[in-house]
């Protein structure tokens, strides 16, 4: 499989990372639902420690997601219509918000932030930073889980493209032989 996408298919670094992450997203919506609605259970103390430091790995993995996607994008298999378009614009969105949004949170908060062991924010005392945590609190979870709706009418459109006649099977562009 080539590396570059070609107008047909995703080529082999679109499908690792579409792949990976939504591997990972699985994994990181665990999490929260585990901070959601389970607290002090052995659910949570296994899954919520995860969640800083997974959520860290995915908006690094956004970023590089979405260089490659411009670079891809003239050969990349173009949108099958308006809101496939503006679909994956806003998944790429909100993956970039989401966790950006709690990341100034965290820095604001005023407490240490060293993800795998690496000293990426050291804390500093006095009061929070409150223009840094305020949108964070209002906006994580709630954009979180509108993230989940429209991953799950992500997979349904995928799905149900391929069953309805005259729609374009989008499947194999990202799944399997083209
Ligand atoms: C779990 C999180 C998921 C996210 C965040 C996600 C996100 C995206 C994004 C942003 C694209 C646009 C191409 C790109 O830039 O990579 C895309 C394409 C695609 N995804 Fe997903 N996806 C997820 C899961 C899935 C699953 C489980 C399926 C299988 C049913 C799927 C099927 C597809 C297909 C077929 C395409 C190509 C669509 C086209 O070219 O019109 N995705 N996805
Ligand atoms: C793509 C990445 C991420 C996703 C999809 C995500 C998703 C979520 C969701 C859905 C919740 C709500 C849980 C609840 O309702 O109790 C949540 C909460 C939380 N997340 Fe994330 N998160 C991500 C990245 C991060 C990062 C990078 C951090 C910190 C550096 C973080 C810190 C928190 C904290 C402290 C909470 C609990 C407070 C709150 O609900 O805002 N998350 N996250």
């Amino acid at each position: 499989m080539a590396k570059d996408d070609t107008p047909t298919r995703y080529g082999s670094i679109s499908r690792f990372l579409h792949w990976s992450m939504a591997l990972l997203l699985i994994w990181q919506f665990l999490s929260a639902l585990a901070h959601y609605g389970f607290e002090d259970t052995a659910f949570e103390s296994f899954f919520w420690p995860t969640h800083k430091p997974l959520g860290l790995v995915l908006i690094v993995l956004t970023v590089i997601r979405l260089g490659w996607a411009v670079m891809n994008l003239s050969r990349r298999p173009p949108s099958i219509n308006l809101a496939a378009k503006l679909g994956h614009l806003g998944l790429y969105g909100l993956l970039l918000l989401i966790p950006s949004l709690a990341l100034l949170r965290q820095y604001g908060s005023g407490r240490a932030f060293n993800p795998f062991g690496l000293p990426l924010m050291s804390g500093f005392d006095g009061d929070k930073i409150a223009w840094m945590v305020e949108p964070g609190n209002l906006l994580h979870g709630v954009l979180g889980w509108v993230l989940l709706a429209m991953i799950v009418g992500h997979i349904g459109m995928a799905l149900l493209h391929r069953k309805q006649p005259g729609q374009i099977n989008v499947l194999p562009r990202m799944w399997g032989k083209d």
